[in-house]
């Protein structure tokens, strides 16, 4: 369990935000250590009335909370950053999870000396089974680190990276929920082609793809190895297996995760 010692303000609890605060206080985050900032008063009151939080304006979160986790779509971060910039004092801890920007976006836009951590994670958080990777920017220390593990370990894993590194990380662990779900959709589907009922084909799928992952996490195994167990001679898999080959599939994931890192990219350059 957190020990809640520090006040957090979600800026902008949107979809992520709304994750990072529920696992808080899963975890057992005080919520009088929790605050949170909207857009919309629709929202605020959403969150007010779902959490208990209590949902201020921007300017009082900086003022009021130690570290700042800003949440907004990477294109409205300018426009908050202009807002809350000059405002914010240089030690307070401030954590980017919006995709795609540097931590130098932030650097440039606050007060010379406030440490900025950069945080890719998932949307599985919502079942405290996210990834996510935590990169220091500048003026980051070890200590700063260690604080935004504790805020998402409740969550999930968490892995260190470097910041250069997060790009490629927000194509695969940050959007890859998408993939999977993609996967399932297409399965489903295929089960509805052989003649099964939507729920079944859905029932088998599901509780298929939750024991390979938990295989691929607990064995040991190289996935290569976990695949030939059930590939045997002549069976039945490798036929299934030949036909994915033959589609691409392989080369599919390559130049998709290729062009949501170059996306990345472009979000980060179309915010400046
Ligand atoms: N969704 C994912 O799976 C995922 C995964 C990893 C990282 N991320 C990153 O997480 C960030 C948030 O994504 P999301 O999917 O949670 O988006 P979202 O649901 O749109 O949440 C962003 C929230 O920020 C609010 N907002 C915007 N400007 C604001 C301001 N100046 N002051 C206060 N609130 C403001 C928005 O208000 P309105 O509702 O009024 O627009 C919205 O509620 C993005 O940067 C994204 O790259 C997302």
């Amino acid at each position: 369990m957190v020990d809640g010692r520090h006040t957090v303000a979600v800026i902008g609890a949107g979809k992520i935000g709304e994750l990072m605060l529920s696992g808080l206080l899963r975890s057992g985050w005080p919520v009088d250590r929790l605050l949170a900032t909207a857009r919309r008063p629709g929202r605020a009151d959403e969150l007010a009335a779902r959490y208990g939080v209590r949902v201020v304006d921007n300017l009082t979160a900086v003022d009021e909370a130690e570290v700042l986790a800003v949440a907004v779509k990477p294109q409205d971060a300018a426009a908050l950053l202009d807002e809350i910039g000059p405002k914010v004092p240089a030690d307070k801890l401030v954590i980017s999870l919006c995709a795609g920007l540097p931590t130098s976006f932030f650097s440039r836009r606050l007060p010379d000396g406030t440490p900025v951590v950069r945080v890719m994670t998932n949307t599985p958080a919502l079942v405290d089974q996210a990834m996510s990777a935590i990169s220091a920017g500048a003026y980051a220390t070890g200590e700063h680190l260690a604080l935004a593990e504790e805020m998402f370990k409740p969550l999930g894993a968490t892995l260190r990276v470097p910041e250069s590194q997060q790009d490629a990380v927000t194509a695969l662990s940050g959007s890859g929920p998408a993939y999977f779900y993609l996967l399932v959709e297409a399965m489903t589907d295929a089960g509805i082609l052989l003649g099964l009922p939507r729920q079944v084909a859905h029932d088998l799928i599901v509780q298929t793809a939750i024991g390979s992952a938990v295989m691929l996490r607990d064995s040991g195994e190289h996935p290569v190895k976990l695949r030939e167990a059930v590939t045997s001679p002549a069976g039945t898999t490798i036929s299934a297996i030949r036909e994915l080959e033959n589609h691409g599939v392989r080369a599919a994931l390559l130049a998709a995760l290729e062009a949501a890192r170059d996306r990345a990219r472009e979000l980060a350059a179309q915010a400046e």
